[in-house]
C-alpha cells in the first residue's frame, strides 16, 4: 500500500473543523431559498468563483456572508449532518467542531437553536455512522472579552453540550491576552481549551496562548518555527497544534504547499495533526488534505501513521477511547 493510500484509509480524527466552514454553496442556496434569505450572489457557480482569497479576513468575509443563511434548528442539523456524511467517508472516526455562536446570535438566532441542532446532528453521527463527535463552542476575537463573557452565560444552560471553547476569527490586532480573564473562567469551568494562534500572528500569539489561556492545544500554530524556544518547548510538552494544510495555502500563508511546514514540523518532534478547517471554502475535506500534504512533502507511511496517532493523542477523549482509537491505528497498518 502507497503512503497515500493508507492516508486514504487509516482511521482519524478530525480537531480542527469549523462547521459553518464546512458549508457549500449549494447548501448555502438550498437553505437561503428554504429560509427566504436573499443572497447577494446569483448562482451557486458566481458564489464559488468569489472564493478566491488573499489573506485570513478575505475569507472571514464570505464565511461570515454565508452563515447568514442558518436560521432554523434544522439547518444547524443538516449542516452538520452533510459534514459528517464526509467525514465518514473519509475514514474520521472522530470529530471536535468548532462553532461560532456569535455569527448567528447577533443575526437574533437564538443560542438555543444553535446548541440544540448541532448536538442532535452529534448524536446521531455517533448512532448511524459510529463518528464519535463534540463541539467546541469559540468566541469571535474581533469582538470584545465583554462579548465574550456574555456569549459563554448564554451558553451555560447547554454546558453538556459542548467541551470546551476557543478563539478565532481576525488573528492580527486581536492577541490571546484579549481573553484571558474570559479563559480563566472557562477554566474553573472544566471546560477544555483551544486558541488559534500563529496562523497569521506571530509566535508571540503562540506564547500567550499557553502561558496566558493555558489552552491544552493551539489550532493551526505554523509560526512556532520562526521561534526555536517555542518549537523545543512544544516538542518537550508535546502541546499538540491542529494544522490545516490547504487552509494555509487558500489564505496565502504559504505560497506552495511544497513549502508547507508540516513535515519539519513532524521532524522536530511536535504533536501536528492534518485537518480542514473550512472544508467548502478551501478545496477539501479530511482525505484531501492528507493525500494532497503526502503527496506535496513526499510524506512517508510511517509520517501518515504518526499523523494519525497525534490526532487521537491530541483528541479530548477518556483513556480507555484514546487506547480503542490507537488500536484501530494498528490494525489499519498491518492490514
Ligand atoms: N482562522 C481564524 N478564524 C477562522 C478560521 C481560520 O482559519 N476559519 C473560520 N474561522
Ligand atoms: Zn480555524
Amino acid at each position: 500500500m502507497s503512503a497515500t493510500e493508507l492516508a486514504r484509509s487509516i482511521p482519524k480524527a478530525e480537531l480542527h473543523i469549523h462547521i459553518e466552514g464546512s458549508l457549500e454553496p449549494e447548501l448555502i442556496f438550498a437553505l437561503a431559498e428554504r429560509n427566504g434569505v436573499s443572497l447577494p450572489y446569483a448562482s451557486v457557480e458566481a458564489l464559488r468563483a468569489a472564493y478566491a482569497f488573499t489573506d485570513l479576513q478575505s475569507f472571514l468575509d464570505i464565511y461570515y456572508a454565508g452563515a447568514s443563511v442558518l436560521l432554523q434548528e434544522g439547518d444547524f442539523y443538516d449542516m452538520a449532518w452533510a459534514y459528517f456524511e464526509r467525514a465518514r467517508a473519509d475514514n474520521v472516526v472522530h470529530a471536535e467542531l468548532f462553532f461560532d455562536p456569535q455569527t448567528h446570535t447577533a443575526r437574533g438566532v437564538s443560542m438555543g437553536i444553535v446548541m440544540e441542532g448541532l448536538s442532535r446532528a452529534c448524536a446521531d453521527a455517533k448512532q448511524k455512522l459510529g463518528v464519535s463527535a463534540s463541539l467546541i463552542l469559540c468566541f469571535l476575537r474581533h469582538l470584545s472579552e465583554e462579548d465574550a463573557f456574555t456569549t459563554l452565560e448564554a451558553a451555560l444552560p447547554y454546558r453538556e453540550h459542548f467541551i470546551g471553547v476557543g478563539l478565532d476569527s481576525s488573528e492580527l490586532g486581536h492577541p490571546p491576552e484579549k481573553f484571558e480573564r474570559v479563559f480563566a473562567r472557562c477554566r474553573d469551568l472544566g471546560l477544555k481549551l483551544v486558541a488559534h494562534a500563529g496562523e497569521e500572528g506571530p509566535p508571540e500569539y503562540m506564547w500567550q496562548a499557553i502561558d496566558l489561556l493555558k489552552v491544552q492545544r493551539i489550532d493551526h500554530g505554523i509560526a512556532c518555527l520562526q521561534d526555536p524556544l517555542l518549537v523545543a518547548e512544544l516538542a518537550h510538552t508535546r502541546l499538540p497544534l491542529t494544522v490545516c494544510p490547504l487552509s494555509n495555502l487558500k489564505l496565502c500563508v504559504v505560497d506552495d504547499l511544497r513549502d508547507h511546514p508540516l513535515k519539519k514540523m513532524l521532524e522536530a518532534g511536535l504533536c501536528v495533526t492534518v485537518n480542514s478547517d473550512d472544508p467548502a471554502y478551501f478545496g477539501g475535506y479530511m482525505n484531501a488534505n492528507f493525500v494532497q500534504t503526502v503527496e506535496a512533502l513526499n510524506l512517508s507511511k510511517e509520517d501518515v501513521v504518526a499523523l494519525a496517532r497525534n490526532s487521537f493523542e491530541a483528541a479530548f477523549v477518556d483513556s480507555e477511547q484514546r487506547r480503542r482509537f490507537m488500536q484501530m491505528v494498528s490494525a489499519a497498518q498491518t492490514a
